[in-house]
């Protein structure tokens, strides 16, 4: 889009830039999820369900709670919203429309499933884990 877009535009950089902080947020936020919060979240409910007496709980969670997921987990949509304003409000018409067009209709595709992700897990997972800790740890 860069290239395409705005080849003559010399704060293009800044977008590029931007963009690749945004991609670096968006795949630590999933690794995060990936490699502790969701192997976690199954571990507790593996235990809730089995209410396997004889598995300390330092055995399986090593002290984690879904309390430090929630307390660090960080609105990656935001960042999102702000990378189309940049595009809409703050950078010139673009040389190709129709693919700037694409772009921004894939951004906000991309933001209605980060705001689903996001309220899933706070809506329904967070939730959940807590009524599961707390009947585990009883
Ligand atoms: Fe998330």
């Amino acid at each position: 889009m860069i290239k395409k877009c705005y080849s003559h535009n010399k704060h293009a950089h800044l977008l590029r830039s931007f963009f690749k902080e945004y991609k670096e947020e968006l795949v630590n936020h999933i690794s995060r999820e990936d490699e502790t919060v969701f192997p976690y979240a199954i571990k507790i409910e593996d235990n809730y369900l089995s209410r396997d007496q004889t598995v300390q709980e330092e055995q399986f969670t090593e002290g984690y709670t879904i309390d430090f997921y929630r307390s660090e987990h960080n609105n990656i949509e935001e960042k999102l919203f702000d990378l189309k304003n940049i595009i809409i409000k703050y950078l010139p018409s673009p040389e190709n429309q129709a693919l700037c067009s694409k772009v921004l209709s894939a951004l906000f595709i991309l933001e209605q499933d980060m705001n689903d992700h996001s309220r899933i897990e706070d809506n329904v997972l967070i939730p959940k884990v807590i009524l599961m800790e707390k009947a585990v740890r009883q």
